[in-house]
């Protein structure tokens, strides 16, 4: 039986542990690689023959039936996953932020014409959620997400809060361990994240979602002292990304936030991944596994291949389960009523509490609990406060008024609690 024919367009990290898997299994028959570099040694041998530099001559081979496209980026990738749609070549893709700001004309393509394409390792590098997704989740019955989905950022976020790792350490740590972006601050700003919860929500809700619409906060700011003293009241920071659909209204964003050692995401660390999923039928769910790395994504990749290989290309193939059959509006982050660490740098002196409770007090926040500690800090020491649920806005505001007390020597810190 003929093998399909599989052209790749992207010869990094990830691209290469494909070819490992492609020479392993020998199911598929790996046609061309098209990479501008193809002089640079790589993890994999490949036949000298296979390669090229001029990408068109992949996506115009007769012989290739899938693309697979792993350089990333937005262009010139579009335009080749565009132009193998057009061909009539199926596609696989990790590319997350193209899916994520031109999934839909992308997607119409491949409805346009016939084919199929699949990108399961855009999202949770190794866990299969989207294949869960698109096949196990087809009722509306979904109602939050709540996301771990930036392996670099829970790296640096775990080694900072298990090894005391510094911020800078622990990042060059992930980037020599290939699990970072090529800029990473497209991970450490929380963009990354944004880009896969827009492709995760866009499938659970059915929805087109704006990127610009996309609350984005990274992890830069949070420190050592913060993760110390999140852990003496209880909880953990991890980088989460969240969808909730509130009636009509979908919640989305991206930020570091101290949840409960309680909660099962509390302990994925590393570059694991998790989604956690909550509905009204299935009650609360969570896929877990590595979310970045050569191997698991590879992994994701091959299964996308084969998946489309062994469907019936015959028959009529209308994709539709990626369509928007919903308009939910998006909702102001600053309406949500969440609850709060915020950590004070404040002059060690008498009715210092009394000064910053009195405007929380006036802007409808109340408290759980004060730690002060008497710890000099270039003359300051840090008071850390746990809200009851507030408004966001009402926060900011009282924020805004207490950091321009003359007893608050430095910017006060906030970061939002996920229970
Ligand atoms: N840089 C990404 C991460 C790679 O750290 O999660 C996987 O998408």
């Amino acid at each position: 039986m003929k093998k399909v024919g599989i052209g790749l367009i992207g010869f990094g990290t990830i691209g290469a542990g494909l070819i490992k898997i492609i020479q392993q299994e020998k199911q598929v028959e790996l046609k061309y690689v098209a990479d501008l570099d193809i002089a640079t040694p790589r993890s994999v041998e490949v036949n000298k023959s296979l390669l090229t530099t001029d990408a068109n001559r992949v996506l115009n081979d007769p012989s290739i039936d899938i693309i697979v496209e792993l350089m990333g980026g937005i262009q010139p990738a579009k335009k080749f996953i565009l132009d193998a749609l057009k061909n009539k070549k199926h596609v696989v893709t990790a590319n997350k932020a193209l899916l994520a700001t031109h999934g839909d004309e992308i997607f119409q393509a491949a409805k346009d014409n016939n084919v199929y394409i699949n990108f399961e390792a855009s999202v949770g590098g190794g866990i299969p959620i989207i294949k869960a997704l698109r096949d196990s989740f087809r009722s509306s019955d979904i109602t939050s997400v709540l996301g771990i989905i930036n392996g670099t950022s829970n790296f640096i976020l775990s080694k900072m809060s298990l090894e005391k790792q510094t911020f800078a350490s622990a990042l060059k740590e992930a980037q020599g361990s290939g699990y970072a972006e090529a800029d990473a601050s497209l991970d450490i700003d929380g963009i990354d994240s944004a880009h896969k919860i827009a492709i995760l929500s866009s499938i659970i809700y059915r929805t087109r979602i704006d990127m610009d619409h996309i609350y984005v906060e990274g992890i830069k700011h949070i420190t050592l002292e913060d993760i110390q003293y999140a852990e003496e009241l209880g909880y953990v920071i991890k980088p989460l990304a969240i969808a909730n659909r509130d009636g009509n209204r979908l919640d989305v964003r991206v930020h570091p936030a101290l949840i409960s050692k309680e909660h099962s995401l509390s302990s994925v660390s590393d570059v694991y991944n998790a989604i956690y999923l909550c509905g009204n039928s299935i009650g609360k769910m969570m896929f877990y596994g590595l979310g970045a790395g050569q191997m698991p994504t590879a992994n994701a990749v091959y299964s996308d291949i084969i998946d489309i290989s062994g469907k019936t290309w015959t028959e009529s193939s209308v994709i539709d389960d990626y369509s928007f059959t919903s308009c939910l509006d998006i909702k102001e982050t600053a309406e949500n009523r969440l609850r709060y660490y915020i950590r004070f740098s404040a002059v060690d002196k008498p009715g210092v509490l009394a000064k910053i409770s009195g405007i929380l007090g006036r802007c409808k926040i109340s408290i759980t609990s004060v730690i002060q500690k008497d710890r000099k800090q270039r003359g300051a020491v840090p008071i850390i406060m746990m809200t009851h649920e507030a408004k966001e806005k009402d926060i900011y505001t009282a924020i805004r008024e207490i950091d321009k007390l003359d007893i608050i020597k430095r910017k006060s810190v906030i970061i939002r609690v996920e229970d």
